[in-house]
């Protein structure tokens, strides 16, 4: 399956602190079935302020002991937390894009879990006429679009892309979470199914219980779309480089 939502880089974010938690994340993720993960660690100004250079150095300096402990293939992009700073990332291009979709560069986007911030909406419009696909991190986790789902219709109207979290198809993330999760499979707006795995215990990395209530839900050719063949056709540009074993 392959992962493209996924905080595994030690020490940059809220995800693993030490190298040795990264490994055994990853291998845990390769237990669960994972072959390939974007690593996705945040960009966000207030709280991670990371940087496309920062992310690229922290990825190279463990990508060759998670490869090699897990046997999982690893690319690095990044979540980024829309807001007006994100013009002058694009601008000048220090965007670590996810990939690309019908040949456009795609953006893992997070919003405020609490909210659709008007100028954060704006910005993603903006996005969306240069050229750019915001895909909506977990979409089913912001508190507005939890009360209000017309909201998330507006956002794919506009041309965004949404990604589920697997975990919340299982109730990781509360009642109302899941319901949402539910109605955007029937709905058929989910692009893909990622873990925004961050650790073992609580923010966990296999996609595969969270698949096995979507396959209840639309069979299980969608769920391939959902772990496979979706985000493959968006990440893997990132993935043409030659495995590291393959390169020393
Ligand atoms: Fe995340």
């Amino acid at each position: 399956m392959i992962d493209l939502h996924a905080h595994i880089i030690p020490g940059i974010d809220d995800g693993p602190a030490s190298l040795d938690e990264a490994r055994e994340l990853v291998v845990a993720a390769a237990a669960a079935g994972t072959t390939h993960i974007v690593a996705t660690p945040h960009m966000n100004p207030g709280q991670f302020p990371n940087t496309a250079d920062g992310i690229r150095q922290a990825f190279d300096g463990c990508r060759a002991a998670l490869e090699q402990a897990s046997g999982i293939r690893l690319a690095v992009a990044a979540e980024v937390r829309v807001g007006l700073d994100t013009v002058e990332l694009v601008e000048r291009d220090a965007i670590p894009w996810l990939g690309e979709y019908l040949e456009q560069p795609v953006m893992l986007v997070e919003f405020p879990h609490t909210h659709l911030p008007t100028e954060a909406c704006n910005v993603v419009r903006w996005l969306v006429t240069r050229g750019i696909v915001p895909m909506i991190a977990h979409p089913e986790r912001n508190r507005e679009i939890m009360q209000n789902y017309q909201r998330l219709r507006e956002l794919a109207d506009l041309g965004c892309l949404f990604q589920l979290t697997a975990s919340a198809m299982v109730g990781g993330f509360g009642p109302v979470a899941q319901q949402v999760g539910r109605k955007m499979v029937e709905d058929n707006l989910v692009f893909a199914l990622a873990s925004d795995m961050h650790n073992t215990r609580f923010r966990p990395p296999a996609l595969g219980p969270g698949g096995r209530v979507i396959e209840k839900i639309v069979g299980s050719s969608r769920v391939a779309d959902l772990v496979f063949d979706n985000p493959w056709k968006i990440v893997s540009p990132l993935f043409a480089s030659p495995a590291i074993d393959l390169v020393v």
